[in-house]
């Protein structure tokens, strides 16, 4: 599966690699890239030899600089450029998709790029990264799940924090306040990451699928719900 033309696809032992592919433009988010990006996770979704799955971004300078700032000029609105974007609901998709997400990323991670990062599970940050939420800034809220699943991350305060002030923040911070799990050096987070996933590869995949069900499931519930949830799934 490939000849995306804003995204990488590849597979090696189980692992999926998906990398954001518009350097010149800072990986930004486009209408195309989340066509493309859907059309993979869609695949990956239903690929049972895929076991954990790596999100990066190419080139030197960005995981991903949030949503692609031409096409918000040339919409009529940013709203209307919205509408447009949502007629596909990719983020639903990537927080459904059942095997573990990890995010490798380095240099800017903004916007939409920090609510890609949000859909992951787990989080790997090289020092140089730089995360921010500017779209208030922008005259508009963040619109791929944003406001819901960063909160979850790093609660209410941090969040409204960075979303109201569009102080951005560098990767000794992120991991702090728990938006990264850790930092490592620049040239150290490809390995990093491949290790992670490799790691969780090499276990059961449906212990591991349970695993990450229990605990996204269990966060939209009660807890003796979220008890009873976890009772019926370790007995399956
Ligand atoms: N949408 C479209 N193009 C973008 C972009 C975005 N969100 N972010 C960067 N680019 C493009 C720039 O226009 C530039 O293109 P050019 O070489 O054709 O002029 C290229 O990527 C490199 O960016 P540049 O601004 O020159 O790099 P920098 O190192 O000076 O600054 C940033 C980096 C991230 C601070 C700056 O690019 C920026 O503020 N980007 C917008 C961030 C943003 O508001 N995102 C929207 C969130 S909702």
């Amino acid at each position: 599966m490939n000849g995306f033309k804003t995204v990488i696809y590849e597979k090696n032992e189980n692992v999926a690699y998906v990398t954001l592919n518009r350097p010149e433009a800072l990986n930004a988010f486009s209408i195309q890239m989340r066509d493309d990006l859907y059309e993979v996770f869609r695949a990956i979704k239903d690929d049972d030899e895929v076991r954990a799955v790596i999100v990066k971004g190419a080139g030197d300078k960005a995981f991903c600089a949030g949503a692609d700032l031409t096409e918000f000029l040339t919409a009529p609105s940013a709203v209307k450029a919205r509408q447009i974007r949502s007629r596909r609901n990719l983020w639903k998709l990537l927080l459904d998709i059942p095997q573990p997400l990890i995010a490798a990323m380095h240099g800017y991670v903004l916007g939409s790029g920090m609510e890609i990062a949000a859909c992951c599970d787990i989080r790997i940050a090289s020092e140089d990264a730089v995360f921010g939420l500017p779209e208030v800034g922008l005259g508009i809220i963040p619109g791929a799940g944003g406001t819901q699943t960063i909160p979850r991350i790093i609660g209410t305060a941090r969040s409204l924090d960075m979303l109201l002030t569009n102080r951005w923040i560098k990767s000794d911070e992120a991991f702090q306040i728990g938006l990264v799990n850790r930092v490592v050096l620049k040239n150290e987070l490809m390995k990093n990451a491949e290790e992670t996933a490799l790691k969780i590869a090499s276990y059961n995949p449906d212990s591991v699928r349970l695993a990450k069900y229990a605990v996204i499931k269990g966060l939209d519930m009660s807890l003796q719900e979220g008890l009873e949830l976890e009772r019926r799934l370790s007995i399956k």
